[in-house]
């Protein structure tokens, strides 16, 4: 039977239906969102939707979480169509919707960080400080309301679904990590909330970002592959570097040669809008 979805806004409410209604009781999991949803969000969903089986269920959360901004302007231009997103999350089949309010999430006198301190230190974690403090808070936090046996996130953030396998793994959380696919435009530019507030121009450009990492990712020596990618991305008129590095695919160190599984990651700013991509490349 379709019970059809349901939309809670208070941690109480959804912990409490989903832990005490019987027809939330089997396997629940969780897709946690910032909202603005685009076909991305909804390849995870469809992921949690196949994960959850005929009796589970499929929790999405909207929270755009304020503590892992690093810039107020960021933050207060992040797009929140709320209404498109339930509709969406509607047709996509799921069944229940957590959309908190800031206040209701964080107390005022709130004095505790999920840090982890090791894979945040690089990449995204070095040029956004706290990025991953907000994002593991909040994450641990979205786990324990929604007491959800699984959750998905996208490989496009891989530094973050990294530091939350760490995370699940060292604080033993008991939620298993399903990882789903880049989902990209047929141009290439991986999709994300973000997009849609790039001009026309700088949405003309933005494919070279992926043009440059996989053209860069046939080379097989790893001082070439960084030259490369930065001479490519360089011939943008548009766009800045914030980052560009070849990590090792465990650890996020940088690397000097390609003698493990490694990625290629960038971050550049278009404007004021950051956008980040990368690649994996096999040991030579
Ligand atoms: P958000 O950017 O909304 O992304 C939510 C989830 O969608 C993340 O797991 C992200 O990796 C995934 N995603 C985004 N774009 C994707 C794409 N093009 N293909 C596949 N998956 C994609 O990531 C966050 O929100 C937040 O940090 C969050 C985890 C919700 C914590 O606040």
């Amino acid at each position: 039977m379709d019970i059809g979805m349901q939309l809670v806004t208070t941690g109480s409410e959804l912990r409490g239906i989903l832990l005490g209604d019987e027809q939330y009781a089997g396997r629940r999991v969780l897709v946690p969102t910032m909202g603005a949803l685009h076909r991305g969000h909804l390849a995870l969903v469809k992921q949690a939707r196949h994960e959850a089986g005929p009796n589970g269920v499929v929790v999405v959360s909207i929270f755009v979480n304020p503590i892992q901004f690093d810039r107020v302007d960021d933050l207060e231009a992040y797009p929140q169509p709320l209404e498109a997103d339930l509709m969406l999350c509607q047709a996509a089949g799921v069944d229940v919707i957590f959309v908190p309010d800031v206040r209701e999430m964080y107390a005022g006198d709130r004095s505790t960080l999920v840090t982890e301190k090791s894979l945040s230190r690089t990449l995204c974690g070095a040029t956004r400080p706290g990025h991953f403090d907000g994002v593991c808070t909040v994450v641990l936090k979205l786990f324990m309301l929604s007491a959800c046996h699984a959750a998905v996130f996208g490989e496009k953030d891989f530094q973050q679904l990294a530091i939350i396998r760490r995370m699940v793994r060292d604080l033993d959380v008991p939620v298993t990590i399903i990882e789903s696919p880049t989902i990209r435009e047929s141009d290439g530019l991986a999709l994300s909330s973000r997009n849609v507030r790039l001009s026309h121009a700088h949405r003309e450009d933005a494919p070279c970002i992926y043009m440059a990492l996989s053209e860069a990712a046939m080379l097989r020596d790893a001082n070439e592959i960084i030259q490369h990618a930065r001479k490519k991305l360089g011939d943008s008129k548009h766009l800045k570097i914030d980052y560009l590095s070849l990590v090792d695919a465990e650890t996020l160190q940088p690397v000097n040669e390609l003698s493990h599984p490694s990625i290629l990651a960038v971050a550049v700013f278009y404007d004021e809008v950051r956008l980040i991509d990368h690649v994996r490349i096999s040991p030579a």
